[in-house]
């Protein structure tokens, strides 16, 4: 059973291990307002607004695909979807008064799903207002998850910037709290009969997994439920990783090495990381805004990418570039590895199956040490990798040390150039070393030809990135010597 509220009521209902959302809605529910369009969480037509408690116990919505979503992870959340949102069923919430007056709608199709991701960004304004007008770069990652056939995205957009002057009703419903569905009730407190498991302690994760090695891990479900809505698999057994405690934290500490970092749980979702690397490491904090949507990146988890092991995923990389750990653990306990022996083969990784992955290890940002991230996809938002580039590194006297040459989309695995950072390692960055960088790539990697890249292109963009790196170092050392000389000067 999942115990839940819907639109300000308190449900309860049975439903099946691989039931999603937009399933229970439409099918059980008969609410109909929430829409399919692809059932892969592209198209934003789903679009509902999930409410939890944060941290301090405030009730906080983020927008999320039903379609994608399983029903299971309802447990004691708010569910919110478009039927709710007329106060009363008579007065227009300001997000659906803004899409009438600015003529956002035409077929109607993907209105529901963009009124509720306007209404997820008026909940954020409303718990902190703002000071400034919305900006833009908000706006596009608040609706670039919502895709319009019809009208055209700029009435969408004006109703998004006149939102909050519009008159409308915000229901009262919306600030209750979650008492009758605390998520600390288990979804199967009869474990036996039970196909979803909610754990909510690391140990309990762990001993499920061993006892039922054909379940799969679920977390943010941005991927595994592709599987189910796209390959029409039926998951006999799901053990979902959302509650459990220990892998929802980020926690400063250290890796084996004894290097300073933080500890990042493998069930932490994108949006709650990104204020971390905000601070730390902003390039890697702006690839986020071009993983997927706002609805991906409010479920989607840095666990869930590194297990899943695609070639394409973005962040292994960028992890594979900082010398990032992982700490795998089964019952024996857990054990630490460098993120470059996780990945063997084609989605093949070094966990065990009786082991999760519980943390992820990013060190601290040093002074002087360099990240860029360099992503290549047909479109801007919500479209995965053809080619990804992380490269690390730092200037030691003019040299280049411990260079990071990591690469997406270039081999079945995410991986590092191994040759070309051989050829930059302790050389001046010049053109030539450079040349030779870019020629120890073409045997570094065979790339593949598919939808997103020929091989020819992959390669090509991958020595572009490289000759795009030296560019990046040059200028930044131009820039440091004419600073150099300057303060030289005026010191004289
Ligand atoms: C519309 C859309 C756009 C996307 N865009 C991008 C993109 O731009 N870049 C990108 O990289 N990805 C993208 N993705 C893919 C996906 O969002 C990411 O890979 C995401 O990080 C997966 O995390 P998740 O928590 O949803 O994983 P899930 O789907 O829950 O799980 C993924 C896999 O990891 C396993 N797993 C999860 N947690 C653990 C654990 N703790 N231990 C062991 N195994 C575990 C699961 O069993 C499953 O096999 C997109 C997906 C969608 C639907
Ligand atoms: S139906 Fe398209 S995102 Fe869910
Ligand atoms: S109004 Fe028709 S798809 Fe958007």
């Amino acid at each position: 059973m999942i115990t839940f509220h819907l639109n300000g009521q308190p449900h309860r209902v049975a439903a099946d291990a691989h039931l999603s959302v937009l399933e229970l809605l439409r099918e059980q529910l008969h609410l109909t307002g929430t829409k399919e369009g692809c059932a892969s969480g592209d198209c934003g037509a789903c679009t509902v607004a999930i409410g939890a408690l944060d941290a301090n116990g405030e009730l906080r919505y983020h927008s999320a695909n039903a379609c994608i979503m399983p029903a299971h992870q309802l447990q004691g959340r708010h569910l919110v979807t478009v039927e709710g949102l007329a106060d009363n069923q008579q007065y227009l919430h300001p997000a659906q008064a803004a899409m009438v007056e600015c003529h956002g709608s035409q077929c109607g199709f993907c209105t529901p799903g963009i009124v509720m991701s306007l209404f997820t960004l008026h909940e954020e304004q409303h718990a902190a207002p703002l000071a400034a007008p919305l900006s833009p770069e908000r706006l596009e990652a608040a609706l670039g998850g919502n895709l319009c056939r019809c009208t055209g995205y700029r009435p969408i957009r004006d109703a998004a910037l006149a939102m909050n002057s519009i008159d409308g009703h915000r229901p009262l419903w919306l600030d209750a709290t979650l008492d009758d569905a605390q998520d600390n009730q288990h979804t199967d407190l009869d474990e036996a009969s039970s196909r979803f498991h909610q754990p909510h302690q690391l140990n309990d994760l762990v001993r499920l997994r061993a006892a039922h090695p054909e379940a799969r891990l679920v977390a943010g479900a941005t991927d595994l439920w592709l599987e189910v809505t796209q390959q029409l698999k039926d998951l006999p057994r799901v053990i979902d990783t959302t509650r459990v405690s220990e892998l929802q934290q980020i926690e400063q500490g250290r890796d084996v090495n004894g290097r300073p970092g933080w500890w990042i749980g493998a069930a932490v979702t994108y949006a709650r990381l990104e204020p971390l690397l905000n601070k730390e490491y902003p390039t890697f904090a702006h690839l986020l805004h071009r993983l997927g949507s706002a609805q991906v990146r409010n479920r989607g988890t840095l666990g869930g990418n590194v297990a899943n092991a695609s070639p394409i995923g973005d962040t292994p990389p960028v992890l594979l570039a900082l010398d990032a750990q992982l700490r795998l653990t089964g019952p024996k306990g857990s054990r630490e590895i460098a993120a470059s022996n996780f990945f063997i083969d084609y989605k093949k990784t070094d966990l065990a199956e009786n082991e999760v992955l519980s943390a992820i290890f990013i060190p601290a940002s040093q002074t002087g040490r360099q990240l860029k991230v360099w992503k290549l996809s047909k479109r801007r938002e919500d479209d995965i990798s053809a080619v990804l580039g992380a490269f690390a590194w730092h200037l030691e006297d003019g040299y280049l040390r411990d260079v990071r040459l990591a690469f997406g989309g270039m081999a079945g695995i995410p991986a590092r150039a191994r040759g070309a950072e051989a050829a930059l390692e302790g050389h001046s960055p010049s053109p030539t070393v450079f040349e030779a960088a870019r020629k120890a790539l073409t045997s570094d990697f065979s790339p593949m030809s598919d939808v997103r890249g020929s091989a020819d292109y992959r390669q090509r963009s991958a020595s572009a990135l490289l000759e795009r790196l030296r560019l990046v170092i040059e200028s930044s050392t131009h820039a440091q010597t004419t600073q150099e000389v300057m303060l030289h000067a005026y010191a004289h």
